[in-house]
């Protein structure tokens, strides 16, 4: 049996004064360019690991005693000069989140959206001073595990943050969020974004007990079976895939949204690729390449998990937000997550 619901609309308007895709065109290229950029100093990160240049600045924030600037050695090659290039991005990165701020508090400023979208705004430039003190801290461990793995999975939270800032301020309304999905998809959905995090742990867990912990010449500090642990971080993969075909079959039947069913269709694409590498690299005693591939992935199903979260709520006070499917999945119209 089938029944169909509109969710009660918000009597006060709060349509976004800018209109039209909700923000000026700069303010959402300067938010994408934010976004690219916390997902490639994941990348880069990785580089540094991969080509043994962890140490190559062996102190912090200096890079060699008394010189912030790589010093030429015979012993460091060039790893000083990539670990060193890492050091730099990060300043990019970090312009990127300032200029992302200061581009979310001229919209707030100028009173075309409200101010309480000023703490998503800040998260990536507070995330990235965050991440310059732990990667200190990194160092200054001599690359422990432990804190490599705190490193990535902050950035993976960044890139979840810039990802819902750059979603969030391209909405054209300011109503408080309605969900457009029945209960139990949204409890699936959130299931999902759960299961990944587990799966990037896991993932963390199985590079510090590989070869590429950081430290090419103490590999596998984290001192597990990496065996178990990869099957282990499989096994959590094959969860999280069960759980999104089971949410783009169910949005399918509730007749959710098109963006809705259209990115559940863009993660589970992200999550059979990322797999593959995954099985490929696991196979081929961890190619470099592969590995530095398996990061960009994690960084992209980060993002396609958000995105599909993001779709799964409005904050139009004027749509039309009609969840068609079995009785028993029916729409609650508490507020959806913002
Ligand atoms: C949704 C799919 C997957 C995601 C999101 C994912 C995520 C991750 C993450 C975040 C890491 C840690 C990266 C780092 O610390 O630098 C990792 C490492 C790893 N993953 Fe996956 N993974 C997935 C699927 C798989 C599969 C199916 C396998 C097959 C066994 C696999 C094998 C590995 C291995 C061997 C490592 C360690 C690589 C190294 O030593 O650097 N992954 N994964």
């Amino acid at each position: 049996m089938s029944s169909s619901s509109v969710a009660a609309r918000p009597a006060a308007s709060s349509r976004a004064p800018g209109g039209g895709g909700g923000a000026p065109r700069w303010v959402v290229a300067v938010l994408a360019v934010n976004l690219v950029a916390q997902v490639l100093i994941v990348l880069t990160g990785g580089a540094v690991r991969l080509t043994g240049s962890g140490l190559g600045c062996p102190t912090w924030p200096a890079c060699t005693a008394g010189s912030y600037t790589p010093v030429y050695s015979p012993e460091l090659g060039i790893h000083d000069d990539i670990e060193f290039a890492n050091r730099l991005l990060t300043f990019v990165v970090g312009l990127a989140a300032l200029a992302s701020l200061a581009a979310v508090s001229r919209l707030v400023v100028t009173g075309r959206r409200p101010s309480s979208l000023l703490l998503l705004g800040a998260a990536p430039l507070v995330g990235v001073v965050l991440q310059a003190v732990i990667g200190g801290i990194t160092v200054l461990t001599r690359l422990h595990p432990a804190t490599v793995a705190t490193h990535f999975l902050v950035s993976s939270a960044l890139v979840a943050a810039s990802t819902a800032l750059l979603l969030r301020v391209r909405e054209d309304a300011d109503a408080p969020p309605r969900p457009v999905v029945p209960q139990l998809v949204r409890r699936l959905a959130q299931a999902a974004g759960a299961v990944l995090g587990a799966v990037l742990v896991l993932g963390t867990i199985v590079t510090g007990a590989g070869p590429h912990s950081g430290d090419a010449e103490h590999p596998a500090r984290l001192g597990f079976d990496t065996e178990v642990v990869s099957r282990v971080h499989a096994d959590a993969v094959v969860l999280l895939l069960l759980v999104v075909v089971a949410l783009a079959v169910l949005l399918r039947r509730t007749g959710a949204p098109r963006s809705a069913r259209r990115r559940v269709d863009v993660l589970l694409a992200v999550l059979l690729a990322q797999g593959l590498v995954g099985w490929v690299q696991y196979a081929t005693d961890l190619p470099e390449l592969l590995v530095a591939l398996h990061m960009l992935g994690a960084g992209l199903a980060v993002v396609a998990t958000t995105a599909l979260l993001m779709a799964l709520r409005t904050r139009d006070p004027d749509a039309a937000t009609t969840t068609t499917g079995p009785e028993h999945l029916s729409s609650s119209t508490g507020a959806a997550a913002s």
